[in-house]
């Protein structure tokens, strides 16, 4: 979306005070920026390492869901984003909190991407507890694996609340059984009724299991597997969980067994909501 486009949408004093960097409007003073992803993006591997990683990708597993939210991973949306996104009009305009540096299709509206580092593709770097926001301006709101990561997630719902237009629509995905991942922390987790419990002011207009039992036991095992043989050191870790993933991914397949009990919500990697204001 351009520039001046988004700028309409945000608060006079802030707009002051933002820093135009390339087509990214920064929010933050440097030190506030996490530098971590970013570094680690930025980061060229060796010629060898390259190749490893191309050829290990064509192979990789799903990244996270199956038969639950139709195949969602790092390069596809799932089947729910998708229909909640052709919803709107065009000239609508959805705030994507957290995006990382995934860039979504799929809808006539302008997605705005909003991150606390500063990835490609990012349209403003801002921190989700200060939205930069006139109040009301919004159509849409994605906060998709999100909540986990914030400090205060109630600050930055009363952020999304207000920047929302009455009637305006929130996707959210919120996770329940994930082990520790910090990005760049890590501080909770929901079940559904601890969502609906935080979403008591918005209408609850459809909700559902996103990422399935079968998904959170794979990434519990691998976690499980990567710790035990990573011989207590970093590299060992990453090693283990890379060689682990490929192992018991295919664990994932299970979910079809899950994909109509309705115990299956006790045991979900994440959920879905998508909420009215
Ligand atoms: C696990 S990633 C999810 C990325 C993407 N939404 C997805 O589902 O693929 C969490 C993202 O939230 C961002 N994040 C964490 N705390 C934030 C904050 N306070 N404000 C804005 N973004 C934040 C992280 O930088 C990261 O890109």
């Amino acid at each position: 979306m351009l520039k001046q486009n988004i700028k309409n949408l945000l608060k006079d004093e802030r707009v002051a005070k933002a820093r135009d960097i390339g087509h990214t409007l920064v929010f933050l003073d440097d030190e506030m920026i996490d530098k971590s992803a970013m570094q680690s993006h930025q980061r060229e591997d060796g010629k060898v390492k390259r190749i490893v990683k191309s050829i290990l990708k064509k192979f990789r597993p799903p990244h996270h869901s199956v038969y639950f939210d139709t195949l969602e991973s790092s390069t596809n949306e799932g089947e729910t984003l998708i229909k909640f996104l052709q919803g709107f009009e065009e000239g609508s305009n959805i705030l994507n909190i957290g995006s990382l540096s995934k860039k979504i299709d799929g809808s006539k509206g302008n997605i705005i991407n909003l991150d606390i580092s500063f990835y490609p593709n990012i349209d403003i770097v801002a921190d989700a507890h200060d939205l930069p926001f006139k109040d009301a301006s919004l159509d849409g709101i994605i906060i998709k694996n999100v909540f986990e990561h914030l400090r205060n997630p109630i600050v930055v719902l009363a952020e999304i609340r207000r920047v929302l237009k009455k009637g305006g629509l929130m996707y959210a995905k919120i996770p329940f059984m994930q082990p520790f991942h910090a990005v760049p922390d890590d501080y909770q987790r929901y079940s559904i009724n601890g969502i609906f419990e935080f979403l008591k002011e918005f209408e609850i207009v459809e909700d559902g299991i996103s990422v399935g039992p079968s998904s959170a036991l794979a990434w519990f095992l691998i976690e499980y597997l990567g710790i035990l043989f990573s011989f207590n050191t970093e590299r060992g870790y990453k090693i283990a969980k890379g060689f682990f993933s490929y192992l018991v991914a295919p664990i994932k397949y299970y979910d079809i067994f899950f994909k109509n009990k309705k115990h299956a919500q006790k045991l979900a990697s994440a959920f879905y909501v998508i909420a009215k204001r």
